[in-house]
């Protein structure tokens, strides 16, 4: 078998290596089922003891309240930037408010405009999104339909690392920083996070959506657009992407049997981010960092070069060492390095001192 990389892409991302055996081990045959989980009916006993022990595992892990509802669905994290607005904001008398730190929350703000009013709480655009508001700067409106953050702002690498608090529900886009710490979600009327980054693979959504908040949708809207239908149907209103909620419950089991849960995760990363962001300080000539440090994100790092020619350098050399997928988001260039959760500490390790090893050579 060809070597593993140290997968530094934004997503999909790299996922645990013990995940990736158990899907390898069970791949002809789920235990008990003599075929894989692609293959059974999702109505089928064994495929819905899956779902329910992924959905079990994330209310325990997230710590989520009883009158909360964790639902799967498709159509990733774009497909909510329309989904929440359908249902949370059609129908509202005040406006939904959207905080502005990076390129997602621009995505979301653009869709939400569609389907209601909304205004711009906050706007980091004249840094060119460094930053994240101090929440003196948040001026809520209380009788917002909903405030709307992206937590982890994944091209840019801002990162709001605690939890907000909001007269008006607050709505998240957790995303690529989904599971990486522990969270109050009492805090929340809604996070959401497709899985490609620091939960599973590509195909699936999970919705933390506080239960009041599900009264507002009208019953007119598309089947699969009303959060109401996959809440009564235990998300199972249509047939769920099975393959993807197999593997965001092994990586949930994961993260409670052997990482220890959110708490020993959130210190793994603070180290693993700490790794790599001491070493972008130590030379701050040659890497530019592009989050204000007191912002900066625990999963996507990003800085530039002075020049183009030291990135290419700096790629190739990281590359042969096979540190991959280092290069920041098309819209912004420069390097990004995302360490999600999976990423093993040596990796990270591994890409620090390379860093001081590059920076060291060239004087
Ligand atoms: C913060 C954030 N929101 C939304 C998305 C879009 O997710 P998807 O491609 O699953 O729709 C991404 C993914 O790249 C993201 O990083």
């Amino acid at each position: 078998m060809e070597k593993r990389l140290y997968n530094f892409s934004a997503g999909p991302a790299v996922l645990p290596v013990p995940v990736l055996e158990r899907i390898r081990d069970e791949m002809l045959c789920l235990p008990g089922c003599g075929a894989s989980v692609m293959e059974i009916s999702h109505r089928s006993k064994a495929f819905i003891a899956i779902q329910e022990a992924a959905k079990q595992r994330l209310i325990r892990l997230l710590n989520v309240p009883s009158d909360y509802d964790v639902l799967f669905l498709q159509g990733g994290a774009r497909l909510q930037f329309s989904m929440i607005p359908m249902n949370l904001l059609r129908g509202q008398s005040a406006p939904a408010q959207y905080v502005l730190t990076g390129s997602w929350g621009k995505y979301a703000i653009a869709e939400a405009k569609k389907e209601g009013a909304t205004e711009v709480l906050y706007d980091s655009a004249a840094t060119n999104y460094d930053r994240l508001p101090s929440d003196a700067e948040l001026k809520i409106r209380p009788d917002a339909a909903y405030v709307h953050i992206t937590s982890n702002e994944t091209i840019q690498g801002v990162q709001f690392q605690r939890d907000l608090n909001s007269p008006a529900p607050l709505v998240c886009d957790s995303s690529s920083d989904f599971l990486y710490r522990p969270l109050d979600v009492s805090k929340y009327g809604l996070i959401y996070a497709c899985a490609q980054k620091n939960a599973g693979p590509a195909g699936v959504t999970v919705v933390v959506i506080r239960r009041d908040l599900l009264e507002r949708s009208n019953a007119n809207l598309p089947g699969y657009l009303n959060f109401n239908n996959h809440s009564k149907e235990d998300s199972m209103w249509n047939t769920p992407p099975t393959f993807a909620v197999y593997v965001l419950g092994l990586v949930t089991e994961w993260l409670e049997t052997t990482v220890g849960g959110l708490a020993a995760m959130h210190k793994i990363n603070q180290e693993k981010a700490k790794c790599v962001y001491d070493a972008m300080d130590a030379f701050p000539e040659l890497y530019q960092g592009h989050a204000r440090k007191e912002d900066r994100s625990l999963m996507n790092a990003t800085f530039r070069f002075p020049d183009e020619a030291t990135e290419k350098a700096f790629l190739d050399q990281a590359q042969k060492l096979g540190l991959d997928s280092l290069k920041g988001h098309r819209s912004v260039g420069g390097i990004r390095a995302s360490i999600y959760n999976a990423m093993p500490m040596e990796g990270a390790k591994l890409l620090a001192s390379f860093m001081k090893d590059f920076a060291s050579k060239r004087g």
